[in-house]
């Protein structure tokens, strides 16, 4: 379902460096498998494919089945790993039965007006998501967001419109959830926020969407059989785990994940937030960053091309669209692209990442390629794990805790302070 081209790592990673690091790989392994490497009561993550209880599914099935009767649209509240999966999984598929808005991913108010003059006429189901229960920018959005159902909805109305999705027994919003008597779900102690993407953290509002999340969950499945094996030869994901740390120690602080389909774009703002919460801490770890082609090309091609060398690329392709248009034969040629009259869009997009990839390991970028067959559900569940699983094992060989993150406390205890918390 996925393939990793490393043509464009030769002269940058020699066969020698990729025997070297394989001790490394294999330490990764054993801590991860065996549940004794730092974090290991958060890698609930590993096996949860194969752990989704078909009853889970059925029973959110159920319930989407109802949403999409009574609602116009879906309200997704939720920040970090509680947001950024769901909007990728939601971009990328392209939309489904019901559109999604978010809230509670900023404290903009003039996003949030915004938004409550957009669903001021709509029939609305609001899914919170937190695991904590406590995060600011999901807690007061959601307290506004219920003052508008609130005004819309009484009663058990009301109360089946909110759906909470939250830790089983600690937190705010399970308090909220229990006293209320909304419908809740919950996220399993031992995954956190940026692996809980197949918990009910996406699973609920993905199915409220109108996604199959059992496609979702059959392509993780796939994923999580595919990558158990140590074996770089064998296992494309750790492969990918593996350069990305030989590349970081020579230099290369920089993973740019580029990719040519702007459908992508929320799947590469996930992907930072994984690895840039996994790895980024004790003074270490690649720096993920994104760029969305052929848009950048036009605005940072000119850095990618021949700025400070600290850069790898990570290209993410497409194989096979969901759609393809057809450039049209103009019988004048005015503008003069008759020469590719008759081709696919898709065909010129790939082409223009061909030419990238060349030009920019001639200018001194090593560059790999992460390949998807299709542009489709189960594809996407098993890109997900395929990051996941690399991130553990390469946050594992770079020798941090992947799976912590205490840096994100800072801001928060500042933030507190100012807005006078007791
Ligand atoms: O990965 C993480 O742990 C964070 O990004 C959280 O997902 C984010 O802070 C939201 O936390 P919560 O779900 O507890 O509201």
């Amino acid at each position: 379902m996925i393939t990793l081209n490393t043509d464009y790592l030769k002269g940058f990673v020699n066969p020698q460096e990729i025997n070297d690091i394989l001790p490394s790989v294999r330490l990764a392994h054993d801590a991860l498998h065996s549940g004794k490497g730092l974090g290991a009561e958060f890698t609930g993550w590993l096996d949860l494919p194969s752990r989704i209880p078909d009853a889970l599914i059925k029973e959110i099935s159920l319930l989407a089945s109802e949403v999409h009767q009574n609602s116009d649209c879906i309200v997704s509240i939720g920040i970090g790993g509680s947001y950024l999966g769901i909007r990728a999984t939601v971009d990328f598929l392209g939309g489904g039965k019901l559109p999604v808005y978010y809230a509670g991913h900023n404290i903009s108010s003039d996003y949030l007006h915004q938004l409550l003059v957009t669903l001021k006429d709509k029939r609305i189901t609001v899914v919170v998501i937190s695991k904590s229960g406590t995060t600011t920018e999901p807690a007061i959005a959601f307290r506004v967001i219920k003052k508008l159902l609130e005004s819309k909805y009484q009663g058990e109305e009301l109360k089946k419109r909110i759906i909470c999705v939250t830790d089983e027994k600690k937190g705010a919003l399970r308090k909220i959830a229990d006293s209320q008597g909304y419908r809740s779900f919950i996220i399993p102690d031992d995954v956190g926020g940026r692996y809980s993407i197949l918990t009910p953290v996406g699973l609920v509002p993905l199915a409220l969407a109108g996604v199959d999340i059992q496609s979702l969950v059959d392509g993780a499945r796939k994923a999580q059989a595919e990558y158990a094996v140590c074996d770089l030869d064998k296992n494309t994901c750790y492969r990918y785990a593996a350069l990305r740390n030989i590349l970081y120690a020579k230099g290369k602080k920089i993973e740019m994940l580029s990719s040519f389909y702007p459908e992508v774009f929320y799947v590469a703002e996930w992907f930072k937030q994984l690895f840039g919460e996994s790895e980024g801490k004790q003074g270490k770890g690649i720096f993920p960053a994104s760029l969305n082609m052929s848009t950048d090309l036009h605005s940072m091609g000119q850095w990618m091309q021949d700025a400070e060398r600290t850069v790898f690329e990570t290209f993410l392709q497409i194989d096979k669209p969901q759609h393809d248009v057809i450039v049209p034969t103009d019988a004048e040629d005015l503008d003069g692209f008759n020469y590719v009259a008759g081709k696919g869009f898709d065909f010129v997009n790939k082409k223009a990442y061909e030419a990238t990839s060349a030009a920019h390991f001639e200018g001194g970028v090593p560059n790999m390629t992460i390949t998807l067959c299709k542009a489709d559900t189960m594809h996407l569940g098993h890109l997900y794990y395929f990051f996941e699983k690399a991130c553990g094992i390469s946050g594992y060989i770079l020798g941090v805790n992947p799976f912590d993150q205490p840096g994100v406390e800072a801001y928060k205890k500042k933030m507190f302070a100012l807005l006078g918390k007791q």
